[in-house]
């Protein structure tokens, strides 16, 4: 059986594919190896269908912390590997295709905001949880899309510096007015493709729509938008509201997966449909790889721990979690091993 998606990465799959019975040696696998399989929803359904676990960085970095299983197997990119690496320093943690990062994270360095700091003394640094391990050590908290607003709010003093995103720092700004936000020049490649043109013609063709953005996307594509939330904010926004049609402003793989759980709405998507290279790499076959083998594992001590990056890099994940725990606590879907793709919690 082919899957969805089935035209990236042709040259590492055969052609016929036998999508029940690699999931089902994926779920023995798991089995075998007391493993868990945490998904972010970005990824291929193919994969979704089997995890334990389906839901965005936020999420998925709780259960990466709460788990009892040795062994996480990771199917997102990096930097959330790594995270859950940081939570569950006794874990092995596989992300089953190395090649699978993040552009965004990538474009800033620790030393880069070693610099940047420089340039603002004095103001605390908020970095998203798209950052290396490195770069979170040199911040003092983290955040992700979901609680972003309520992380910059719980910092004294009317000055913050934000790293690495420019559209979710923008949209920090529009909504803490009392404080300055000193914002990176970093963006996601994948919602900045998203443009106002595209925008007014969806909105043209289907004016009784509702439309929903991810705060990643430029702020002038944001701006158009009736509602702006996370991953996670835009399910439950597209779930709750009466429209039928509902256009997204985000990745094409959360627009998937909404469409398969909500048929009896339409999502609509701009054009080029935006989607996330990065976040495909992984396939069934990678999965079996890496569970197989026990490859393609994640340790933070590449980046050397002398100076205490490991506890640093923690920590600053940590504070995050105290300040929003009780407001965030559930928000994630059981991967559909079941009938469909039933959703289980969302906060
Ligand atoms: P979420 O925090 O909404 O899961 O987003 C992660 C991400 O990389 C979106 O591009
Ligand atoms: Fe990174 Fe953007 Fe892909 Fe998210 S969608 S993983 S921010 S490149």
């Amino acid at each position: 059986m082919l899957t969805d998606l089935q035209d990236l990465n042709l040259a590492k799959q055969p052609l016929e594919r036998n999508t029940e019975q690699l999931g089902e040696r994926i779920r023995l696998l798991l089995k075998e190896k007391n493993a868990i399989l945490l998904t972010h929803i970005y990824q291929r359904l193919e994969i979704q269908r089997v995890s334990d676990y389906v839901a965005d960085s936020l999420a998925l970095s709780r259960l990466a912390s709460k788990t009892d299983a040795e062994v996480i197997v990771f199917c997102g990119v990096h930097f959330m590997a790594e995270t859950a690496k940081l939570l569950s320093p006794q874990k092995t943690v596989l992300l089953p295709d190395l090649a699978s990062g993040c552009p965004m994270a990538d474009m800033i360095t620790a030393k880069d905001l070693v610099n940047f700091k420089k340039d603002n003394p004095d103001a605390p640094v908020v970095c998203y949880i798209n950052s290396s391990a490195a770069v979170k050590a040199e911040s003092d908290i983290c955040c992700t899309s979901t609680n972003a607003v309520d992380i910059v709010r719980s910092i004294p003093g009317d000055r913050v510096i934000f790293v690495p995103d420019k559209g979710l720092g923008s949209w920090v700004q529009r909504e803490v007015l009392d404080k300055q936000i000193i914002i990176y020049d970093g963006f996601c490649p994948t919602h900045y493709q998203i443009t106002t043109n595209e925008v007014h013609r969806l909105r043209k063709a289907h004016p009784e729509a509702v439309i929903i953005a991810h705060p990643e996307c430029d702020p002038s594509v944001w701006e158009l938008a009736d509602f702006v939330g996370s991953t996670s904010q835009i399910y439950k926004f597209a779930e709750e509201c009466p429209q039928e049609e509902v256009i997204v402003l985000s990745e094409h793989g959360l627009i998937r997966r909404m469409q398969a759980d909500m048929p009896q709405k339409k999502f609509l998507m701009t054009f080029p449909n935006p989607l996330c290279p990065n976040m495909k790499y992984h396939r069934l076959e990678s999965v079996i790889n890496a569970l197989e083998n026990m490859v393609h594992e994640i340790n933070i001590p590449e980046y050397g721990v002398a100076n205490g990056l490991f506890e640093r890099a923690q920590r600053t994940i940590q504070k995050m979690f105290e300040i929003t725990e009780a407001k965030y606590s559930r928000n994630y879907w059981l991967g559909a091993r079941q009938e469909g793709f039933s959703v289980m919690s969302i906060a």
